[in-house]
C-alpha cells in the first residue's frame, strides 16, 4: 500500500507548466508576449518572490474559462499522484481572476468539478483554500470571501498569501473571523520574506491553524516554543525557498533543524511548474542536499496527513 501523503501548501496556477500556457493561449485566443517555450522557460530566474509573482500573475492571463481551470486542475492532480500524494489541499487566487473579468463562477465551477471526481479519477482525495491577495485592498477580500459563501463555493479554507512584507496579517483580522465563524478553516503565508512578527500575528489575530511557510520562526526562539507547544504545523517549500532566495541553497535549508526543535514540519511544492517541481522532486532533493534520512522522511509523511483538513 503507498503510504498516505497530503500535500498542503500548492497554489494551483503554480502548476500551470509552460506547455499548457501555449496550449490554452492557443484554444483561446490570446497573444503571448513570448515566441516559444524557450523563450518563457527564460524568464524562470527569480530574484525574491515579488519577481515571481510579476510571471506568475502574467501567466494566468491564458486561463478563461470553467473548463480550463478544470484542466489546471486535473493535469496537478495526474502528476501528483505519480509522485505519491494521497491527498491535496489546493490554494487557488480569486481574486488574480475576477480582476482580469474572469468571473468568480467560472473559477470555482471548474476547480470544483476537478476535486470532486480527484479521488476516483487519480485517487487523490482533495480540498480547496480561497486564498486573499494581501497586496490588494482589504474591502477586496471581505467582498470575496461574502462572495464565496453566497455562492455556497465548496472550499474548506481561507488562506492569505502574495506580496507579503508591508501587508502584515493584522490588515485581515475582520475577514479571517467571520471566515472561522462560517465554520472555514485557515491558514497565512507568514515568515516567508516577512518578519517573525507576522507568524505571531497570523497565530494571535487571525486564529490560524497552520502557517504556510513560518521559516522565519528560527528567528525567534519564543515562537518557535509557541508553535511547538500549540501543535501548529508549518508548510515548508524547500525548493521554492531557494528559487526565490530565502536560501541560497538547499544545503542551508533548517528543515532538519526544524524537525529536530519539534516543530511539525511538511514539505510542499509550492508553484511547482515554477519552482523545479512537484512535492517528490522536493524529497528527491532534500535527500540529496541534505541526506534525509528514511526516518525524517517518514515524520515529514506522518506530519502531512496530521496537519490536514481532509483527514484521510
Ligand atoms: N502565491 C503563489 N506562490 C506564493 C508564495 N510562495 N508566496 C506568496 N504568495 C504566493
Ligand atoms: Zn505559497
Amino acid at each position: 500500500m503507498t503510504t498516505p501523503l497530503a500535500e498542503l501548501h500548492m497554489h494551483i496556477e503554480g502548476s500551470l507548466e509552460p506547455p499548457q500556457i501555449f496550449a490554452l493561449a492557443e484554444r483561446n485566443g490570446i497573444a503571448l508576449p513570448y515566441n516559444d517555450i524557450d523563450e518563457l522557460a527564460a524568464r524562470y530566474e527569480f530574484t525574491d518572490l515579488q519577481s515571481f509573482l510579476d510571471l506568475y500573475y502574467a501567466n494566468m492571463s491564458v486561463l478563461r474559462t470553467a473548463e480550463d481551470f478544470g484542466d489546471l486542475a486535473r493535469a496537478y492532480f495526474r502528476r501528483a499522484a505519480a509522485g505519491g500524494v494521497t491527498q491535496a489541499e489546493i490554494f487557488f487566487d480569486p481574486q488574480a481572476h475576477t480582476a482580469r473579468g474572469v468571473a468568480l463562477e467560472a473559477v470555482v465551477e471548474g476547480l470544483s468539478d476537478a476535486v470532486a471526481s480527484s479521488e476516483r479519477e487519480f485517487g487523490v482525495k482533495s480540498g480547496l483554500i480561497a486564498s486573499i491577495l494581501r497586496d490588494e485592498p482589504v474591502l477586496h477580500a471581505n467582498k470575496l470571501l461574502d462572495d464565496l459563501l453566497a455562492m455556497q463555493a465548496p472550499i474548506i479554507g481561507l488562506g492569505l498569501d502574495s506580496a507579503e512584507a508591508g501587508f502584515p496579517p493584522s490588515l485581515f483580522v475582520d475577514v479571517f473571523a467571520k471566515a472561522r465563524a462560517e465554520g472555514l478553516h485557515v491558514v497565512a503565508h507568514a515568515g516567508e520574506e516577512g518578519p517573525a512578527e507576522y507568524i505571531w500575528q497570523a497565530l494571535d489575530l487571525l486564529g490560524v491553524e497552520r502557517v504556510d511557510h513560518g521559516v522565519r520562526c528560527l528567528e525567534d526562539d519564543a515562537l518557535v516554543n509557541r508553535l511547538v507547544d500549540e501543535e501548529i504545523p508549518l508548510t515548508v517549500c524547500p525548493l521554492s525557498n531557494v528559487r526565490l532566495k530565502v536560501y541560497e541553497d538547499l544545503s542551508e535549508h533548517p528543515i532538519r533543524q526544524m524537525i529536530e526543535r519539534g516543530l511539525i514540519v511538511t514539505v510542499n511544492s509550492d508553484d511547482p511548474a515554477y519552482f523545479g517541481g512537484y512535492v517528490d522532486d522536493n524529497f528527491a532533493a532534500l535527500e540529496t542536499a541534505l541526506g534525509l534520512t528514511a526516518r525524517e522522511r517518514e515524520i515529514l509523511y506522518d506530519n502531512s496527513i496530521k496537519a490536514s483538513f481532509i483527514g484521510r
